[in-house]
């Protein structure tokens, strides 16, 4: 079978760990070069030395836009090009009630998670709009789509992802440049944890169990999701297959939001 991205060059933002890592493997499973652009020099120098000469890691923190342009420069001139960026770095809200809530950490989140994204969508189409286009994939979350409780600042944060996706496709269609996003469900990933900061080790596990089995029964494909099945969602916008979408937010959640399941009682008789 022909690799699907052959000649390609793509960055993956949170790419050391989680989904972000699912997708950086995938892409250079598929033939891309891949950098990986993140936070955790440790993770991700690991993840590019056993990606071989296919990867690069380059030490990011996507809330500062100076970095984000660093790494676009450094993109370009190692690898000769930018073809595809997933902006993919977030962080989570610790789980609180609002009115327990002090917000201090409504400037970090939204730095990490809405700025990043802005800023590797303007940096990288920059570079697009002056070498005949390319793909942007965004990732959001069902916590985007779906209201709900605990997570607040998370979710508003997912929720401008979508809408900033949107408006950008819009914008830069002109330059041949494709913005989608991706809204995965709950996932197992380190992520799951970070929202649980703060409760003792038995209130975790009760916490991650509680979630797992959520994973497994409320979602019409009774299955947890994997980071694979994300980064499979992530290849088809990075190729030529999606190449008349832009704009949109793909669910990939197993079914959760397209509603409960419903189990339908025994007929009579
Ligand atoms: N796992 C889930 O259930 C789930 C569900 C919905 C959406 N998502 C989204 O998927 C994406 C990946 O999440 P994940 O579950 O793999 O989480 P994760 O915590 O495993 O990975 C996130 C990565 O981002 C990096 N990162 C954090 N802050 C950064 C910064 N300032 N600059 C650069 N890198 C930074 C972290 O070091 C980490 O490697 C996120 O956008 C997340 O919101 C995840």
């Amino acid at each position: 079978m022909v690799n699907e991205l052959d000649g390609k060059v793509a960055i993956v933002t949170g790419g050391a760990s989680g989904i972000g890592r699912g997708i950086a493997e995938r892409f250079v499973a598929e033939g891309s070069r891949v950098v990986i652009a993140d936070v955790a020099t440790d993770m991700g120098e690991q993840l590019a030395a056993t990606l071989g000469g296919a990867a690069f890691f380059q030490r990011t923190d996507v809330s500062d836009p100076e970095q984000v342009g660093a790494l676009i420069a450094a993109t370009v001139e190692k690898f000769g090009g930018l073809h595809v960026m997933v902006n993919n770095a977030a962080v989570s809200s610790p789980l609180r009630r609002l009115l327990d809530d002090d917000l201090s950490d409504f400037h970090r989140i939204m730095g990490v998670n809405v700025l990043g994204v802005m800023a590797g969508t303007r940096d990288a189409a920059r570079h697009m709009a002056e070498s005949g286009g390319g793909s942007i994939i965004n990732l959001t979350s069902i916590g985007g789509i779906q209201a709900g409780g605990g997570v607040m600042i998370y979710r508003a944060s997912k929720a401008a992802v979508i809408q900033f996706t949107k408006s950008a496709a819009i914008e830069l269609a002109r330059y041949d440049i494709r913005v989608n996003a991706i809204a995965p469900g709950s996932i197992p990933t380190p992520i799951l944890g970070k929202s649980a900061a703060g409760m003792d080790p038995d209130e975790l596990a009760e916490f991650e169990a509680r979630i797992r089995q959520g994973m497994r029964d409320d979602r019409p494909l009774k299955r947890e999701g994997t980071t694979d099945d994300v980064a499979q969602a992530a290849l088809y916008f990075a190729t030529e297959r999606s190449r008349y979408v832009t704009g949109t937010v793909l669910p990939v959640d197993g079914g959760t939001s397209a509603g409960k399941v419903v189990r339908p009682r025994k007929r009579e008789g």
